[in-house]
Formats: structure tokens, C-alpha cells, sequence
């Protein structure tokens, strides 16, 4: 048996953790293990194959980032190529991928990443490859599992900086505004606001009314409490409203999330008069040492890979349902987005602990 893994997509805290677990569980049975670099680069010419072994992974399960690199660019269904006049083309290089990747002899392939990888797996699944997933991402938002490992280290990370931040504002009297990453989900603002105390959480999932956000603040204010904590989910968006974007020319022109915090800082200033500042966490959120929680369930979700592969759970992802690790099939999965349930107990408790979502 020889099998391959790719990591794809933005990196998160654990992808080493699951290279290793699946390397040294493969090895275990007596299999091969290759390593696809860059996403499917590797596959397609544009970057290498590697052989992995238990030497490969020694020591990595601690380190952030991926051995075997990665990128949230190259679809093999839509591969962009430049033409003379400037436009660029994209190419199905789907079979290609495929037929490379029977050269290579490989059996079965194990792909980590968030929801896009997961399309992309189920696309080439139905295409024959025999692939199973592995949900990985800061923001929580793939469906079929409690958690995706990446997320309890970008909540650690951002708790430590709203601790941080709490003294600060709290010397100065001022309101502090800090933009947390999440796309168009609310679970990281959402967590790490409530184990930080935060006095406002601006989520995706609950389009505010920047009125209602200067209200707590004020209310704050009379009650002597003159410094307040607001943390905004990069994808929130005022009722009526849409996200705040920017663009960069390096992302090929397309629109990323971005901008709330200092707008939502901005707005803060002018209607309540309080000193604002505001601050984008960006991508510290996705570096450094995942936490042991994330180590451990990256560290179970490579082992379970590796089962799958051994069960022929072709087309499907393996997932945390509590206690247990169990497998989902891709459609279940990709049939929508996990978002913040508005009646979870998170949610709620945050309400009954005095958090405002600006609703
Ligand atoms: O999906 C992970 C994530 O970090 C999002 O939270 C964020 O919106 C996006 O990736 C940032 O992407 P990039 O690495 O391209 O800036």
C-alpha cells in the first residue's frame, strides 16, 4: 500500500501533528507514505513528491505551519494559466493529476484542509481517486465535526491578547477594538470573547446595530466601568449591511475580509466620544505551537486516516462527534457551512453574562 498526503488551504496549528500521527501509523502497517507538496502542486509538476518516513516527521508535532507546504491557490479543476494578452485561463488539469498520481503508484490519498480542500476531495472522488479528508482550519467552520484542530490555538492566541489588551484599556479609559479572523463564521470572536470577557462580540451570524454597540459602552461608562472590549469576527456586518472587504493585487484582485475593526473603532470614537483604537490580530492567529488539545486531536484525526484509508472510506472525512472519532462522507459535509447556532449555550451565556452581540 502506498499513500500520499496534502495539506491545502490556510495552514493551521496541528497540520504537523496529523502528518506525523498518519506517517507513523502508515509506516506501522507496513505501508509507504509520500508527501504531496504545496496543495496538489506536487502532483502536477509544479512542485515535488517526497517520500516520508518516521525520520521525515521526527520532532514536528510541536511546530506550527506544514512540512509539506501549502496553498489556498491552485485548483486542478480550474488551474489558471496567463495568456500573451495579459487575461488569464483556466484549465481542467483534473486528469492529469490523476494519471500522475498513478504513475507514482499511489493507492489512496489523505488530504488535510477546510472546506475548500474538502470540495476539491469530493471532485476528484468522483473522479475515482481514492481520498480521504481531514478537517483542518482556525475557524471551525466545517460541518460533521464538534471541532477542526487549528481552532482551540487561534482562540488560546486571541485570549491571550484580549488578557493583554484588558489592561491596557482599562488604564486609559479607552474602548479597544480587535478584529479576529473566522471568514464567515463567528466562532473564534465568539469563544475567545466569552472565556476573555469581552463587553462586546460582533459575529457574522448576528448583524449589529453600531447604536446598540455604543449603548453597552455608555452603560459601561455610568456604571464606572470607563474602558470596554470589543471583538469583531472579520466577516461581521452591520444589520442592513455587508462585510467589510479589502483587496490586494497579490490575491489576483480578489476581495478578502478585513477592515471591521478599525471602521467599527472609528464609529465607536465619533458617537460615544471615548478614545478607540482598534487591532487586527490577522495572521498571528495562525501561527506557532498548536496547543495540546489541538495536538491531540490532530493526533487522533491522522490515526483515524489512516484507518479510513485501511476501511476503504473512500470519500469521506474523519471527524470529532465526542468522545468519539467517527467518519462523515464529503456530501454530508460540504452540504453547508457550520455556523454559530444562535441558541447554543455559548451564545447564551454570553447574553446572560451581560455580553452585548450589538443586536
Ligand atoms: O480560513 C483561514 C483564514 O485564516 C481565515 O480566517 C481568513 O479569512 C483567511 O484564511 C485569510 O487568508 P489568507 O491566508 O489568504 O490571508
Amino acid at each position: 500500500m502506498r499513500i500520499a498526503i496534502s495539506t491545502g488551504g490556510g495552514d493551521a496549528p496541528g497540520l504537523n501533528a496529523v502528518i506525523r500521527a498518519a506517517v507513523l501509523s502508515a509506516v506501522h502497517r507496513g505501508w509507504e507514505v509520500m508527501g504531496i507538496r504545496r496543495g496538489y502542486h506536487g502532483l502536477l509538476g509544479e512542485d515535488e513528491v517526497v517520500t516520508l518516513n518516521a525520520d521525515s516527521v521526527r520532532g514536528i508535532a510541536h511546530l506550527g505551519g506544514t512540512i509539506l507546504r501549502t496553498t489556498n491557490r491552485g485548483n486542478p479543476f480550474r488551474w489558471p494559466v496567463p495568456q500573451p494578452d495579459g487575461s488569464v485561463l483556466e484549465v481542467d488539469r483534473s486528469d492529469e493529476l490523476l494519471e500522475n498520481a498513478r504513475q507514482l503508484g499511489i493507492d489512496a490519498v489523505i488530504t488535510i484542509g477546510g472546506d475548500g480542500s474538502l470540495k476539491l476531495a469530493q471532485q476528484l472522488f468522483e473522479k475515482g481517486l481514492r481520498i480521504v479528508g481531514v478537517p483542518k482550519t482556525i475557524d471551525n467552520d466545517v460541518a460533521g465535526t464538534v471541532s477542526t484542530f487549528g481552532f482551540d490555538t487561534a482562540v488560546n492566541t486571541v485570549l491571550e491578547a484580549i488578557d493583554k489588551l484588558h489592561t491596557t484599556a482599562e488604564s486609559h479609559d479607552r474602548v479597544i477594538v480587535i478584529e479576529v479572523m473566522g471568514r464567515h463564521a463567528g466562532f473564534i470572536a465568539l469563544h475567545a470573547g466569552l472565556a476573555g470577557t469581552a463587553d462586546v462580540i460582533l459575529i457574522p451570524e448576528i448583524p449589529y446595530d453600531i447604536e446598540r454597540v455604543c449603548e453597552k459602552i455608555r452603560a459601561r461608562d455610568r456604571a464606572g466601568r470607563r474602558f470596554s472590549i470589543v471583538v469583531a469576527a472579520e466577516g461581521a456586518f452591520a444589520r442592513g449591511g455587508s462585510p467589510y472587504l479589502v483587496e490586494r493585487a497579490s490575491s489576483g484582485g480578489a476581495a478578502r475580509l478585513g477592515g471591521i475593526g478599525d471602521a467599527v473603532a472609528r464609529a465607536i470614537e465619533e458617537r460615544t466620544g471615548k478614545e478607540t483604537r482598534s487591532l487586527v490580530l490577522g495572521h498571528l492567529q495562525r501561527g506557532g505551537q498548536p496547543t495540546g488539545y489541538d495536538r491531540l486531536l490532530a493526533t487522533r484525526f491522522g490515526g483515524a486516516a489512516v484507518v479510513a484509508v485501511a476501511n476503504e472510506k473512500w470519500g469521506h472525512m474523519v471527524a470529532l462527534q465526542s468522545p468519539h472519532i467517527v467518519t462523515v462522507p464529503f456530501t454530508e459535509v460540504l452540504r453547508q457551512p457550520k455556523r454559530v447556532a444562535l441558541d447554543h449555550d455559548v451564545v447564551q451565556t454570553a447574553r446572560a453574562t451581560g455580553i452585548s452581540f450589538g443586536d
